[in-house]
């Protein structure tokens, strides 16, 4: 209740926890029940939300974390730097890349790149925020919780140097 009165709630606990139970819904229709998808989340910003998520998932599930940072020089297109790599086979296995929030999309970008040359069988994005003003990559989420203006949020996983993300709704600083 402290932190309801120190940050301008944007996105309320209550609005977070419907949005994910209506996009579990529509992953579980779309990926098929007999064969075991496999969620990846990019830690640390989509911890939370991933692990609410993944609750609300009733396929057949594994699940791992990627960590990585990209950088961009002006010639090179994107570099990935890994601080943990994914330790789970996903050649031939469905998979859904997570991450709290898209914005230049860069970072999505070059993961999905990264998954996508061991060759899964599907990978699909989604994200908790989309915020597409932003974007300089060509890149879509399969699925999205909201999509927002170009206001920098916090909360819910979310950080603003390396603070904040324990906060249970999201606000924005
Ligand atoms: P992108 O590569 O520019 O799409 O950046 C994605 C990453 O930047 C996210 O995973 C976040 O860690 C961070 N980020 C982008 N926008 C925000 C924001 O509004 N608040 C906190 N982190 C953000
Ligand atoms: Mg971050």
């Amino acid at each position: 209740m402290k932190n309801k009165k120190k940050f301008k709630v944007y996105i309320s606990e209550k609005r977070i926890k419907k949005r994910i139970s209506e996009l579990a819904e529509e992953i579980n229709k779309d990926f098929n029940n007999s064969h075991p998808l496999t969620m990846i989340y990019i830690s640390n910003g989509s911890m939370i939300f991933a692990a609410d998520l993944a609750r609300k998932i009733t396929l057949p599930m594994k699940l791992d974390s990627i960590s990585a940072s990209s950088y961009f020089g002006k010639k090179s297109s994107g570099k990935i730097t890994f601080a943990k790599k994914i330790k789970i086979e996903i050649t031939g296995q469905n998979v859904l890349l997570v991450d709290d929030i898209l914005d230049t999309g860069r970072t999505l970008s070059c993961i999905s790149q990264f998954l996508l040359a061991r060759k899964p069988a599907k990978l699909k994005i989604c994200v908790l925020l989309d915020k597409p003003s932003r974007r300089l990559v060509d890149i879509k989420p399969d699925y999205a919780g909201f999509t927002i203006p170009d206001k920098f949020v916090i909360g819910y996983g979310l950080d603003y140097k390396e603070l904040y993300r324990n906060l249970p709704f999201i606000a924005v600083i």
